[in-house]
């Protein structure tokens, strides 16, 4: 097995333009619980060990503002630094102890594309929840959009020492653990932003369930419930009210370095299917279009 330096998806930062409206969704119809607040952004955590595993920021429209990954305690975060600046990237913070909530050791850069990157090390844990039904564990993955996906992985690689899982004809799956992916870049033509985050559910069961708790609030499936090709995981995608897209998802392949990378062969479905069932209609023109339309936030600092 490989020996990754960097080993989870920690969090994701997203902006919402009504922090208590996405207080209320993420919270009571989500899921997840308050972790944190700080002025203006709030902290929330999952039933899981990790302190917090969404960042909502106020701010004037929905944007992917940052991803945190988590690093093992003594990776050399200042290595990691120089191969971003090697790689095409910039580095805003070096490594510190920082303020964030959740604390630990981090390094914030930006990549080759202008998305911004942290890497923590030494955080915090919460004691996690006992389990329950219908509830995320933690974060599975985030499927960032690219307009040029071989650059976009070449960071990820060089930077970040994760491994190619499967090619698909439109997305690259790459790991970081035993997950058949933490992170999935999908050609987008026009911009870089944010596809959809991923939440990792306890159970296929716990993927219905949830599903039928977002229904009861009247936010409909916009695609599933099936089970995707690569990664072989559940999948039930939702478009909150800014926009964004959300997955509840369970079940996710686990792989080793014997695993035979797949191509875009691989992947194709008999015509009218989407998932391995044959159930999920196809994916709605809403959920394409939102797929696309979340951008990266302007950088600040
Ligand atoms: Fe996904």
């Amino acid at each position: 097995m490989s020996d990754f330096p960097v080993t989870a998806l920690r969090s994701v930062d997203l902006d919402v333009p009504d922090l208590a409206a996405a207080e209320t969704f993420y919270t009571t119809v989500w899921g997840l619980a308050v972790a944190e607040r700080r002025p203006n952004a709030l902290y929330l955590h999952a039933t899981g060990a990790d302190h917090h595993v969404l960042v909502l920021h106020q701010a004037e429209t929905a944007a992917l503002r940052a991803i945190t990954f988590r690093a093992t305690p003594d990776a050399d975060l200042a290595a990691l630094g120089a191969r971003a600046l090697a790689a095409g990237g910039r580095v805003i913070h070096p490594p510190q102890a920082v303020d964030w909530p959740g604390g630990g050791t981090g390094i914030t850069f930006l990549d080759n594309q202008g998305r911004t990157l942290r890497v923590v090390q030494n955080d915090t844990p919460r004691t996690p929840d006992a389990p329950t039904a219908d509830r995320a564990t933690h974060l599975s993955h985030v499927n960032i959009n690219s307009t040029d996906t071989a650059a976009t992985v070449a960071f990820l690689f060089d930077v970040l020492g994760f491994r190619l899982t499967d090619r698909s004809k439109l997305m690259a799956f790459v790991r970081c653990n035993s997950d058949h992916h933490v992170v999935v870049i999908a050609d987008a033509a026009a911009t870089c932003g944010l596809n959809h985050v991923a939440f990792m559910m306890p159970s296929l069961e716990a993927v219905m369930r949830g599903a039928g708790r977002l229904i009861d609030h009247g936010t409909p499936i916009a695609w599933g419930v099936g089970r995707h090709g690569p990664g072989d995981n559940v999948f039930a995608y939702f478009i909150d009210p800014f926009g964004i897209v959300v997955e509840y998802t369970a079940e996710v392949l686990q792989v080793d370095d014997a695993y035979r990378i797949g191509g875009p062969g691989d992947w194709t479905w008999p015509p009218g299917r989407t998932d391995h069932w044959g159930i999920a209609p196809p994916k709605s023109e809403a959920c394409k279009h939102a797929q696309l339309a979340i951008p990266l936030a302007e950088v600040t600092a």
